[in-house]
């Protein structure tokens, strides 16, 4: 039932306040006689001892999956500090990539049935490590054969891009961040303001929604174009990675999500006064590291256009003009759930615009179930 929404994709776009909300509740804990804050987590409390032990903790996916877990790998790195590998299942396979009986392997999947991240599990229980899931789909098949995990509790998603799954995927995977990290007191500070930060994520979300018009009218802008850039860093790759995704899959459009660390290594080549470039741009240890990007790409004549924290645009767009989204700031590592909502925004409105099916687009499935 999509309700007052034309499209499921819109709706599920439109609900991630809801689906965010739903995803923590009964799960983060505030307050109580001692004041403190926690996360809990019941279908892994019992395996957290053996992930802390791990020597490395490898995440599986494919498509919008692969990059939440590459939006999550930041915090997990720094609250557990366990080394963090993110793995498309295809390419394990492909390499029969080593997997040790001390690994934590994660496999994220909306549906729980692709066929690569399932094989991946199948590779990686043969292996010995402990297989640890995090899915949408109760029953599902990787819910069925992990040895534990997480239901995300997004509710359902019918659109095939997927859009309120990845930031529930992001929310779930900073939660186990900090719940491996929770026995460590020097990040207790860190962990409390990412426990507040989640508190008022579904409200920040809500306030970035608001964008909606201002994404028609830039996709209004771009609708004849033949390519889209969008480049972030930090905690912000996967966002260009699946703000590309989305822009690709739906509208169309070639998009490619680029780390703005290599941009001199190739990119910077295709720069010109008629590429439209979106450049992720907001507040985080990066942001000088992404102010001196933007004034190369600006002396190269580049199209800006630049995702900043509200109240920022003169500082993050120096070196010349361009066109800014301001987003609400939150703590750092919850930052790419924000940033991605105008990017969704965006693709979807370009996908009406140019006169695309926007559920169903061409040639692709929601859950590919074969290799
Ligand atoms: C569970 C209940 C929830 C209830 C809550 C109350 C289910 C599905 N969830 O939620 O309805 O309100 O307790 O305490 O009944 N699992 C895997 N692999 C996966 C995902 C999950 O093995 O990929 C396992 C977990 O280890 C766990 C079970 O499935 O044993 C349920 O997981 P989850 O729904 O995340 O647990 P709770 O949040 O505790
Ligand atoms: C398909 C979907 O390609 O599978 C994508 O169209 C999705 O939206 C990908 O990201 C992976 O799916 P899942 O269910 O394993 O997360």
């Amino acid at each position: 039932n999509k309700g007052k929404y034309e499209h499921y994709m819109q709706k599920e776009i439109h609900e991630q306040p809801e689906s965010l909300t739903t995803t923590m509740r009964g799960r983060l804990i505030r307050g109580g006689s001692c004041k403190s804050m926690s996360v809990l987590l019941g279908g892994i409390k019992d395996h957290l001892k053996t992930i802390r032990r791990s020597r490395r903790i490898v995440f599986i996916g494919c498509g919008t999956s692969y990059n939440a877990a590459l939006a999550a790998r930041p915090i997990l790195e720094e609250l557990s500090g366990i080394p963090v590998s993110v793995e498309i299942a295809s390419d394990l396979l492909d390499r029969q990539g080593p997997i040790y009986r001390e690994d934590t392997a994660i496999f994220v999947s909306q549906s729980g049935e692709t066929a690569d991240t399932l094989q991946a599990l199948e590779y990686a229980l043969e292996n010995g490590a402990l297989c640890v899931g995090i899915t949408n789909t109760v029953g599902s098949a990787i819910a069925r054969h992990t040895h534990c995990g997480v239901h995300i509790n997004a509710g359902c998603e019918i659109g095939v891009a997927s859009t309120k799954a990845y930031t529930s995927q992001i929310v779930v995977m900073a939660m186990l961040a900090l719940a491996i990290g929770d026995n460590t007191l020097s990040s207790q500070a860190r962990r409390e303001a990412i426990i507040d930060g989640l508190f008022d994520l579904p409200s920040k979300v809500k306030e970035v929604l608001k964008l909606d018009q201002e994404m028609k009218n830039l996709a209004q802008l771009l609708i004849a174009e033949q390519s889209l850039l969008v480049f972030g860093r930090g905690y912000n790759y996967a966002t260009a990675l699946e703000g590309a995704l989305k822009v690709k899959e739906v509208a169309l459009m070639h998009s490619e999500g680029i780390l703005a660390g290599e941009m001199k290594h190739g990119p910077l080549a295709l720069v010109d006064e008629t590429l439209p470039i979106v450049v992720v741009a907001t507040q985080d240890a990066c942001f000088s590291k992404q102010q001196s990007v933007i004034q190369q790409l600006h002396a190269r004549k580049g199209r800006l256009i630049v995702m900043c924290t509200k109240g920022d645009a003169a500082s993050a767009c120096v070196g010349g003009s361009c066109r800014v989204i301001e987003v609400p700031q939150v703590e750092d590592c919850l930052q790419p759930v924000i940033n991605i909502v105008p990017l969704q925004l965006l693709a979807y409105h370009l996908t009406v615009l140019r006169g695309y099916n926007v559920d169903q687009p061409r040639n692709l499935a929601k859950s590919v179930t074969t290799q």
